[in-house]
């Protein structure tokens, strides 16, 4: 299947468009461990990437730029002509991206339903640039169906991407079988899907799961995310389901749901935390926290789990910094304003009560980071942080362990409620909620002996090398493959 003609939906496209000085576009790459994977699949069979190009393009004849001759990053072999940008009116994209997906399902599906909102113009809003998705996607298939007309190869795999495009995937479907056209259709959610009773709250959650169920698969990071998904089309909309074998039956179709937890790309990271210089001038151990400013992630508690150390253990003033690295993100909604202002005003708190003449507790850097400086960061830091109130899996912890190449190793401390806690049960496991024993848990990663750490370490390190993003990228091609055994398992 390594030759399958892909099309990528995804909200982002693999790069944004920035315009120079003279309002010329430019592609900026971004370097996600996603997009390494799922490009050169693309690119290899020739397919497309729809999605959002980070500008408005108000001349809808205005082309994609194609990519600067020196860029050597996965998407630059991704020709202009296969790329297919969304072009929304930037109100109603704006009621869909801020309103909707991060105001509506970004809470909810993180199990925060107080900060959710439910706005029917959003979820309107959120149905119309969907449309707007399936219908790029359609006309795409059409093109490459023209292109392959007298090829007998597998039909095009269609795989659309994450929360912000819940409903695309029926709609592809049902203009597909209009048009007859073939594909596969496979839906992957990068963020949990909660369980029934939050889940439900939604006012057009039957929707959301018939938008879903137009896959043939549907994947998520972990089993219980996939046994939450079929609790729900189960109660929801009825359907008949096989906890066992994960699959769903709406009408006389049936939908294999799987667990392929993402993984990072080892090697790449491996490299970078070799070729990175040292950067920090410091003494200290640096306990590290690396994380887009959400209020998911758990950084106030973490703030206040770190200066109940300091008061508990004060054996570490002057031996320990905090660093934290807060990525701006969604800085248009109001929630991440708020968290902004909450987190200036308790890190100027905690360094006014402890600093001293030659130290300061916290170093806080709003903005973000290369990932060649990074991975110098999770090389060098003595404790990984990795405490979100929830989390679908969290890649930092998978990229702090590839970078831990140095001898002896540092300690990773990961929340039970990230999907990534699930599997990495060598790292410290912390409920971020209870303050006292995340300080301990802290205290305990400090001092821990060299053997222990490199043991915890070696196993940690293992794991996530044996189950990178490339395998992951495999084990979707794979469980694509095998759909119609799967289905079969029903009856
Ligand atoms: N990241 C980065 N620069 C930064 C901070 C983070 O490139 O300054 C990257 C990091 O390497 C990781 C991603 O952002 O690949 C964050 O992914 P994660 O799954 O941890 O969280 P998400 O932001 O997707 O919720
Ligand atoms: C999470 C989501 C992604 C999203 C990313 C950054 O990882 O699962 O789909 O792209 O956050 O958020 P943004 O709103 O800037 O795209």
């Amino acid at each position: 299947n390594s030759k399958a003609t892909m099309i990528v939906v995804s909200n982002r496209l693999p790069f944004i468009l920035k315009r120079d000085e003279n309002g010329v576009l430019q592609r900026k790459a971004s370097a996600g461990g996603l997009v390494t994977a799922v490009a050169p699949v693309v690119i290899r069979g020739q397919g497309n990437w729809v999605g959002w190009p980070g500008i408005h393009l108000e001349d809808p004849n205005e082309k994609i730029p194609e990519s600067d001759p020196n860029d050597k990053t996965p998407t630059a072999g991704l020709r202009s002509e296969k790329i297919v940008p969304i072009r929304a009116e930037p109100k109603l994209f704006d009621s869909y991206y801020n309103g909707c997906c991060n105001g509506t399902f970004w809470p909810l599906f993180h199990s925060m339903p107080d900060r959710a909102t439910f706005i029917a113009d959003h979820w309107k809003a959120y149905i119309k640039i969907n449309e707007e998705f399936a219908e790029k996607t359609v006309h795409a298939l059409h093109l490459l169906n023209k292109q392959k007309k007298d090829k007998n190869g597998s039909p095009p795999i269609v795989w659309v991407h994450d929360y912000h495009l819940m409903l695309a995937a029926n709609w592809i479907r049902q203009r597909a079988e209009e048009d007859e056209i073939k594909c596969k259709l496979a839906f992957f959610l990068h963020i949990p899907f909660p369980p029934w009773d939050i889940f439900r709250l939604f006012p057009w959650s039957d929707e959301v799961l018939q938008g879903i169920l137009g896959c043939d698969m549907v994947g998520f990071h972990i089993e219980d995310y996939c046994l939450n998904f079929i609790d729900c089309c189960q109660r929801n909309l009825g359907c008949r389901v096989d906890r066992k074998n994960l699959l769903v039956e709406l009408g006389d179709r049936t939908i294999c749901v799987r667990p392929l937890p993402i993984g990072v790309p080892y090697e790449r990271f491996v490299q970078l935390a070799q070729n990175a210089k040292p950067v920090f001038s410091t003494s200290q151990k640096v306990i590290l926290g690396v994380d887009r400013l959400d209020y998911t992630k758990g950084l106030v508690h973490r703030l206040k789990a770190f200066e109940r150390l300091l008061e508990k253990h004060p054996e570490h003033i002057e031996k320990v910094v905090l660093l934290q690295i807060s990525v701006p993100s969604r800085t248009d909604v109001k929630e991440y304003q708020d968290l902004k202002e909450e987190m200036d005003q308790l890190v100027g708190r905690i360094n006014g009560r402890f600093t001293t003449p030659n130290w300061s507790p916290i170093r806080y850097i709003y903005g973000c980071v290369g990932q060649d400086e990074l991975a110098a960061f999770y090389r060098d830091a003595a404790v990984a942080l990795v405490t979100p109130l929830r989390d679908g899996m969290n890649l930092v912890a998978k990229e702090f362990v590839a970078c831990q190449i140095n001898k002896p190793p540092g300690v990773l401390i990961v929340s039970p409620f990230a999907g990534a806690g699930e599997m990495m049960h060598e790292a410290l496991i912390c409920n971020p909620y209870e303050l006292d024993d995340a300080a301990e848990v802290i205290h305990r990663a400090l001092i821990m002996p060299e053997d222990e750490r490199t043991v915890r370490m070696n196993h940690l390190r293992r794991r996530e090398q044996l189950n990178d993003v490339d395998s992951w990228m495999k084990a979707f091609l794979k469980a694509m493959d095998s759909l119609e055994e799967e289905a079969d398992d029903l009856g």
